[in-house]
């Protein structure tokens, strides 16, 4: 498989879900092979268990339904999160799913008095996030820095997957459907062509 597009959103007919939908059909139309999972349809738990603990703590093995996510995005070479931004992040679904998920032993492996390994170097991630607020409120709080530190270096790169691009829709509840619908159509084609291969740089 080319590509996972994980997507986190309640409501099918959100614009977070169109965006997920346009970004596989557009990675489809480049002749990548796609899957999306749909977090809140799968009925995915984001809650840390106790077994998620003991794992965190060294003892036992990986739920089953962790397994199997792990499972989805090793078959994938590109991941790609799309999301709406709740309270500059990302939602508690996503969050949970990357909290229960990235895990040591498969993300990273780390052993007290061993070299910290990062093990999802053959993953490029690429993150969409759709937010009600605009661009220059983003740059005046620091919101950008903010994702490039927790999420970007925090999540991704601590884990040694490549950042491939952060693409964010921005006056999502605002702006003309006319307008969205143009902008995800280029942000579509772009992470399609950098997932075919055709494009390398970061976008934001
Ligand atoms: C709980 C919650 C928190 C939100 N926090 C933010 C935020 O911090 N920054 C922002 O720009 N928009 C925020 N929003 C607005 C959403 O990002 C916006 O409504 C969404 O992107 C619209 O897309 P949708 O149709 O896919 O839901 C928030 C919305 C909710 C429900």
């Amino acid at each position: 498989m080319t590509a996972l597009v994980v997507v986190s959103h309640s409501d099918p007919d959100s614009l977070t879900q169109h965006v997920a939908r346009a970004t596989a059909d557009a990675i489809r139309a480049t002749g990548g092979e796609v899957d999306i999972a749909d977090l809140g349809v799968e009925n995915f738990d984001p809650r840390f268990s106790e077994a998620d603990l003991d794992l965190f703590r060294g003892n036992g093995s990986a739920p089953a339904d962790v397994v199997a996510e792990q499972k989805r995005i090793d078959r994938a070479e590109h991941l790609i999160l799309v999301f709406p931004m709740y309270w500059w992040s990302m939602p508690a679904l996503l969050k949970g799913w990357i909290d229960r998920v990235f895990v040591s032993g498969w993300a990273y492996e780390f052993t007290p008095g061993s070299e910290f390994v990062k093990k999802l170097d053959r993953l490029t991630v690429h993150l969409i996030p759709v937010a009600g607020d605009d661009a220059e409120s983003f740059e005046r709080h620091g919101v950008y820095e903010a994702f490039r530190t927790q999420i970007e270096r925090g999540i991704v790169e601590y884990c040694g997957a490549t950042m491939g691009s952060t693409t964010f829709v921005h006056e999502s509840d605002t702006k003309s459907r006319d307008t969205l619908a143009a902008e995800i159509r280029d942000l579509s084609e772009s992470i399609a062509a950098r997932v075919a291969g055709l494009a390398s740089a970061v976008a934001r």
